[in-house]
């Protein structure tokens, strides 16, 4: 059995929604503290829904074919749903990745909960995710 699936290699190979936003609603960044692989997530919000995001990753292949799934996920969701986003609904989305590289994923979650977390803290909401 091939150790990534396709999915994991196609996200990798053409990763979706890469660059960065002007005047973002909301920018999150996470790092692991391991490998220092590091995942910066720029989103736009309108009527509380995430109508664009854009990723920048600098990382493993996991890293970043987990990034580009997570996007593909949040785009065009309202953002009480984003939130529920977890790296195990991306794992999923990817058709699994190898156990040691699950770890991988667990950024884009904690980058997307800090972009969200940096629209309500600009837009005077209360975070209590
Ligand atoms: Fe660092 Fe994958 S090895 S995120």
């Amino acid at each position: 059995m091939a150790l990534y699936s396709e999915k994991v290699m196609d996200h990798f190979r053409n990763p979706r929604n890469v660059g960065s936003i002007e005047n973002a609603d909301g920018v999150g960044e996470a790092g692991n503290g391991k490998c220092g692989d590091i995942m910066k997530i720029y989103l736009k919000i309108d009527h509380a829904v995430v109508t664009d995001v854009k990723f920048e990753t600098f990382g493993c292949g996991s890293a970043i074919a987990s990034s580009s799934m997570a996007t593909e996920l949040i785009k065009g969701k309202p953002v009480s749903e984003v939130l529920k986003l977890t790296n195990k609904a991306v794992t999923e989305a990817l058709d699994g990745l190898p156990a040691h590289k699950v770890h991988c994923s667990v950024l884009e979650e904690e980058a997307v909960k800090a972009a969200i977390k940096n629209y309500y803290d600009s837009h005077g909401m209360v975070y209590d995710c």
